[in-house]
C-alpha cells in the first residue's frame, strides 16, 4: 500500500523552491534507476546529473523554459544508445560474465540471434529500443523519488537535438531521450500542488481477455525456444 500513496502523493511538480535534496536520497533514486530491468539486461543508457546552476540555465533555453530546470535540485538526463553493435552488446556480456564468473562465450548463441534481430530492424528501430529501455528506469527513479517525499516533474518538453549538441553527446553513441528535475515542491505558487490527480477510471484501463476474445489467426507456433539460445 505505501507504493500507491507515495504514486498518489506525487505529482508532475510546475513550481520548485530550488531547495536542495540530500545526497542519501538523490543516490537512492539514482540507484532505484540503476537496478530497473532492460532489455536482454544490456542497460542501453545512463543517467547524466547535473547540478551546476550556469549549465541548467542553458538547459532550461532548450526545454521551453520550465522553470523546474533551474529551481531544481538536480537534474537526471537519461542518454540512450543511438544503435546497437556487435561491439557493444559483447562489452555488457562481457562484464555480466565476469561478475558470474561464467566464461565470455556463455551466450554468444543468444548475443548473436538478438544482434540479427536488431540488424534486421534497422538503427531508428535501434534507438528507439533502446529509448524504450531507458523510460523503464526513469519510472523506477520517478517512484523512488516519491517514496523519498522527493518532488520530480518527468520531462520531455525540451529539444533532444540542441540538449544533445550542448552536452557534447553527438558522436558518443548516446541520444538524450527524457529528463527529471528532481527538488522540492513550491506549493504556494504551483498551480498543479491542489488539483485533484486525474487517471482513467480502473473500468476503462484495465481489459481483461479469454480466448473468446482472441481472433482465429492460424499462425503456427514457434519452433524455437528462447532456451535454444540461452542455454549453454
Ligand atoms: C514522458 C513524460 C513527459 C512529460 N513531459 C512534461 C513536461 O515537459 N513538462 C511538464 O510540466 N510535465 C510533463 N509531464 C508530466 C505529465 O503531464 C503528467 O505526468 C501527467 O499529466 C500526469 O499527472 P501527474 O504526473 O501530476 O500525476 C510529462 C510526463 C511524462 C510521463
Amino acid at each position: 500500500m505505501a507504493l500507491i500513496e507515495d504514486l498518489k502523493w506525487r505529482y508532475a511538480t510546475k513550481k520548485m523552491n530550488g531547495q536542495k535534496i540530500p545526497k542519501e536520497k538523490l543516490d537512492y533514486i539514482l540507484e532505484a534507476a540503476r537496478l530497473a530491468p532492460s532489455s536482454s539486461g544490456l542497460q542501453q543508457y545512463k543517467i547524466i546529473v547535473i547540478s551546476d546552476r550556469a549549465l541548467l540555465e542553458k538547459i532550461k533555453g532548450f526545454s521551453y523554459h520550465q522553470s523546474q530546470i533551474t529551481d531544481c535540485s538536480h537534474l537526471l538526463i537519461w542518454i540512450a544508445w543511438d544503435g546497437y553493435s556487435d561491439d557493444r552488446i559483447e562489452g555488457v556480456f562481457n562484464d555480466m560474465m565476469d561478475e558470474r564468473n561464467l566464461p565470455h562465450n556463455t551466450m554468444d548463441s543468444y548475443r548473436k540471434t538478438i544482434l540479427n534481430l536488431y540488424e534486421e530492424a534497422g538503427q531508428e528501430w535501434q534507438a528507439h529500443h533502446a529509448a524504450k529501455q531507458s523510460y523503464i528506469s526513469f519510472a523506477m527513479a520517478i517512484a523512488a523519488a516519491a517514496e523519498q517525499k522527493v518532488d520530480a516533474t518527468p520531462m520531455e518538453g525540451f529539444i533532444a537535438e540542441k540538449l544533445d549538441e550542448l552536452l557534447n553527446l553527438k558522436g558518443s553513441g548516446y541520444k538524450s531521450t527524457v529528463i527529471l528535475p528532481l527538488g522540492y515542491r513550491q506549493t504556494e505558487n504551483d498551480w498543479l500542488v491542489n488539483m485533484k490527480k486525474f487517471r482513467i477510471p480502473k473500468d476503462k484501463f484495465i481489459v481483461e481477455m479469454t480466448i473468446d476474445d482472441a481472433s482465429d489467426i492460424a499462425e503456427p507456433p514457434m519452433e524455437q525456444t528462447l532456451d535454444d539460445f540461452t542455454q549453454k
